[in-house]
């Protein structure tokens, strides 16, 4: 395997892996503690949770756990609507700094633009940033419009936008917008969650390029410069996503995945967001 996995400059100057662990719905006993050993012990360095995921607290065991320092690591977490809507953006990443027992996290995110909200919960969020607490902001789930918005009250550029992509929905128009406002693209749901991994065009590749389905989706994502963040639990299956950088996928192949594209979403919207104007 080769662990030396690449890593991305964001906007404001610091570097995110370019591949990481996601943590939704490990909740397990012990279960995100042990994926996140295997994980680091297999070369990731990046872990995804949210507040709304509620497992900070086993992640933050987890890191203290595992085999490398705190400094080595880059750890993400989101804010939730309720927290917006209440206006308690730093009561809500006081929490779950808390719960993870760390002083700072390495990217806070918006987890979705809740009309009405994301505009001050951005403003929050830069004041969090300026005292050292967390090293980059951006946001999730923001179609062009949201990210126009934020761009027009403030001077800070989301470095990421975490959003649902992936074979069957490949989000070009958005990613093209994204990279040429430098704001990295992380793609969550980057398998689908197994939806695609039997398609006829996938099993053909993994064929063609002794690799398996899941390894031909990242490595597509990958490929289009876009970060990657596929969860697992299970240990073969978390060190199978991560070898991904040995192989390339010939331009004609990575048509052929485009032309899978349906528009599918895999992730469900939040009760609260439907009919909000998300896409
Ligand atoms: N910002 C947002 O709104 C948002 C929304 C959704 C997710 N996310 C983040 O993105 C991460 C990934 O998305 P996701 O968890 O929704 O979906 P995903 O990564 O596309 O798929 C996860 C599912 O695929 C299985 N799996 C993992 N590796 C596999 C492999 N090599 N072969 C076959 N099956 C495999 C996992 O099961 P096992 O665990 O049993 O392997 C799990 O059931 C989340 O964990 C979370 O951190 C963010």
């Amino acid at each position: 395997m080769n662990t030396e996995f690449s890593t991305v400059t964001l906007n404001d100057g610091f570097r995110m892996p370019v591949l990481g662990l996601g943590v939704y719905k490990a909740l397990g006993e012990g279960e995100v503690e042990r994926a996140i050993a295997h994980a680091v012990n297999t070369g990731y360095r990046l872990i995804d949770t949210a507040s709304v995921y509620k497992n900070e607290e086993g992640v933050g065991r987890g890191i203290s756990a595992c085999s490398v320092s705190r400094e080595e690591l880059f750890v993400t977490t989101k804010i939730w609507n309720n927290a917006q809507r209440m206006n308690d953006v730093e009561g809500a990443f006081h929490r779950s700094l808390d719960r993870l027992k760390l002083d700072y996290v390495d990217l806070y995110l918006i987890h979705w633009p809740v009309p009405g909200c994301y505009t001050q919960t951005w403003k929050a969020l830069e004041k969090i940033q300026a005292s050292g607490r967390c090293r980059s902001i951006g946001v999730s789930n923001f179609e062009e419009p949201h990210l126009q918005m934020l761009f027009e009250m403030s001077g800070v550029v989301p470095a990421v936008n975490q959003i649902e992509c992936h074979p069957l929905w490949n989000r070009k128009p958005l990613v093209t917008y994204c990279q040429q406002h430098n704001i990295a693209v992380q793609a969550y749901a980057p398998l689908a969650r197994g939806l695609y991994l039997n398609r006829e065009i996938i099993l053909q590749l993994s064929e063609k390029y002794g690799k398996t389905p899941a390894q031909i989706g990242l490595r597509y994502l990958v490929q289009r410069g876009i970060c990657v963040i596929p969860k697992s639990t299970n240990p073969d299956r978390i060190s199978e996503n991560a070898d991904i950088f040995n192989f390339t996928l010939s331009d004609l192949d990575m048509d052929l995945i485009d032309s899978m594209d349906e528009q599918f979403r895999s992730a469900s919207i939040p009760e609260d967001m439907i009919g909000q104007g998300v896409h």
